[in-house]
């Protein structure tokens, strides 16, 4: 049995990480197979050059597209692939469509050089279910500056580079992502995620639902 790749999309602070760890477990307790990965990341190569991307050393635009497609070839190959050729469900907090809206809406680059890296890094293994959590970036930012808060960090210290870039470039990314949303309204599905940890929660099940419905996928407990 073939398994399922589903992937968490969306903006800084919109919530993905949680979301990705509630699916995960409510799929396990269904009995079923699960993996839960992150971009960039999940693979000794991936977890290298998550520090260098995520922190703020100073990196071209270029440079920067081609380390997180670097990553993600990595991941797809060493684990997307033979787990879900084993019949897993693989959650995949980020992949693609993040590459899409950040480098691309965000920093600029032509859209379809990152579209011909992408189909390069994943073998054309696109998610079979893309979970955008839309949030408004003054929402997702304000989230991430109360948790510097609750670190006892200064606002505005954030550690991360993307979550230092100014308000217009997190528009340009929510923009990237709802266009993909609309361009690929088979695969993708947006959920309102300014809303509690548990609607949001609940509106993701009804789409995973209905996903493993169509692909005929039965928990152990149905
Ligand atoms: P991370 O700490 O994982 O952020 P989050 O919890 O919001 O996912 O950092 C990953 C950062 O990398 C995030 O700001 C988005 C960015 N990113 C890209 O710019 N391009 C990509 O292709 C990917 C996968 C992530």
């Amino acid at each position: 049995m073939s398994g399922l790749l589903i992937a968490f999309e969306g903006g800084d602070g919109a919530g993905k990480s949680t979301q990705a760890a509630i699916l995960e477990d409510t799929l396990r307790q269904q009995g079923l197979r699960t993996l839960l990965l992150r971009e960039p990341g999940s693979t000794t190569v991936g977890d290298y050059l998550r520090e260098y991307l995520v922190a703020k050393q100073p990196i071209s635009s270029l440079a920067e597209l081609l380390l997180f497609e670097a990553s993600r070839a990595e991941l797809v190959r060493e684990r997307i692939v033979p787990a879900t050729e084993e019949g897993t469900v693989v959650i995949c907090d980020r992949f693609a469509g993040s590459t899409v809206a950040y480098q691309g809406y965000g920093r600029g680059i032509d859209l379809e050089t990152i579209d011909t890296l992408n189909d390069i890094a994943t073998q054309g293994r696109y998610p079979d279910l893309t979970l955008l959590i839309d949030v408004d970036p003054l929402v997702g930012l304000g989230r991430i500056n109360s948790r510097l808060l609750q670190l006892a960090l200064p606002i505005g210290d954030a550690p991360d580079r993307f979550e230092d870039e100014e308000l217009a470039f997190h528009d340009r990314v929510r923009r990237g992502f709802l266009r993909q949303a609309e361009a690929n309204a088979k695969s993708w599905r947006q959920i309102e995620g300014n809303r509690s940890v548990d609607e949001v929660s609940s509106a993701i099940w009804k789409e995973v639902c209905s996903l493993l419905t169509d692909h005929r996928i039965q928990s152990e407990n149905a």
